[in-house]
């Protein structure tokens, strides 16, 4: 498979790498307006034979089948557009676009076409995610009650995008793949501290209508690397810890049981603090083993193979669309302080 990559930026270039070492992949264009990159490009990816300046040129090229755009988030709709539009398969970087209409019409363009659209959700890629979607459908940890994760850090500020928009698809896509279900209920706020006007700090609650709660919570301006996602069951409970090199998962058998059974089973509700502390189990702790790949390159890989089997990527279009149609909901429910309810969509 033919490919085209247009954008070389921060994340562009990690993109090239993997794609680059794709099997049955080819990545020969890159388009790139910001000339002084264009050595770089040649010296390192030998291969890529042709660099353009717009898209428009590179969308001319009748030997490309598909193109990734690793360009920002406000030129993606328009960019994926037009890249469906000339027969090309697509992967975009997060998020699909900047709104659920635009996503839809997107969706759609790609559905009538016959082309893949994959979104780059890159944390449904990561062995550890994988384990704990697994460990969740096995009904290891009982019923989920609630998540809440923190994606923060000292920078890197954006002027494009806020906070919410730039790290929450992150949390997003991973809780409505762990739950497969979509929130009923969004409810958001957030703080402008650095530039006037977008966000740094941001808040976001789901409600599902299964009755559970997430939480997700990103920052630009915070003195530690965290990235970090607590998950409480009825019978266990684990914390996924992103940064750690080797206790990426660690399963906690605690909780409380109603008359010597888990919750889920168990017949009487508490009643008094006494029954309470009574019933509460601390069992052992646990470290899974993981055997880690690289995320994005698994990332990579699905894409070409979805376009040359015709498979449905996991981070598809619609998945996409979902990720999005939260985060409009949250943008509406911090500008008008109020829970903002979503219309159900399937995922
Ligand atoms: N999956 C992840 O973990 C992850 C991490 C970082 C960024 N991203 C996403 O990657 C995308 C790019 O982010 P970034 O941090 O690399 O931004 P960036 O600003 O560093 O890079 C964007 C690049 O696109 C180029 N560009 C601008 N207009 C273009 C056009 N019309 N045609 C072709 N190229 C054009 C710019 O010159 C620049 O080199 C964003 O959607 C962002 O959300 C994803």
């Amino acid at each position: 498979m033919k490919c085209a990559q247009a954008g070389y930026g921060y994340w562009g270039r990690n993109l090239m790498r993997c794609f680059s070492s794709a099997r049955n992949c080819e990545l020969t264009v890159c388009c790139e307006p910001e000339t002084n990159l264009h050595d770089q490009i040649r010296s390192q990816y030998p291969n890529v034979r042709n660099i353009d300046i717009n898209l428009e040129t590179t969308l001319e090229r009748p030997e490309i089948e598909a193109v990734i755009l690793a360009t920002p988030a406000a030129l993606h709709h328009q960019q994926v557009k037009c890249c469906l539009e000339a027969g090309k398969h697509v992967f975009v970087e997060k998020p699909l676009a900047t709104s659920t209409k635009q996503c839809e019409e997107l969706v759609s363009l790609a559905d009538g076409k016959g082309l893949t659209l994959m979104v780059g959700h890159t944390f449904l890629y990561n062995d550890a995610v994988r384990w704990i979607k697994n460990f969740i459908d096995q009904g290891e940890l009982g019923n989920v009650q609630y998540i809440y994760f923190q994606r923060l850090a000292l920078g890197r500020v954006r002027k494009d995008v806020n906070v919410l928009w730039n790290l929450a698809p992150h949390d997003v896509s991973i809780a409505l793949y762990w739950l497969g279900e979509f929130p009923r209920e969004v409810l958001s706020t957030g703080q402008d501290f650095l530039q006037s006007g977008i966000d740094d700090i941001s808040f976001l609650n789901m409600k599902f209508p299964s009755g559970r709660f997430v939480q997700v919570h990103v920052s630009w301006l915070d003195p530690s690397k965290t990235r970090k996602a607590v998950v409480v069951g009825s019978r266990k409970m684990l914390v996924y810890d992103d940064c750690s090199p080797d206790q990426k998962i660690t399963v906690y058998d605690k909780g409380f049981d109603v008359d010597g059974k888990p919750q889920d089973i168990g017949s009487r509700p508490f009643d008094s603090f006494g029954d309470f502390s009574l019933i509460q189990r601390v069992g052992d702790i646990s470290i899974p083993r993981i055997s880690f790949r690289e995320p994005l390159q698994v990332e990579a890989q699905h894409f070409v193979d979805s376009v040359t089997t015709g498979g449905k990527p996991l981070s598809d279009g619609r998945s996409g669309a979902g990720v999005v149609a939260v985060l409009e909901a949250a943008s509406d429910s911090r500008r008008r302080k109020a829970a903002v309810e979503l219309s159900s969509l399937s995922l």
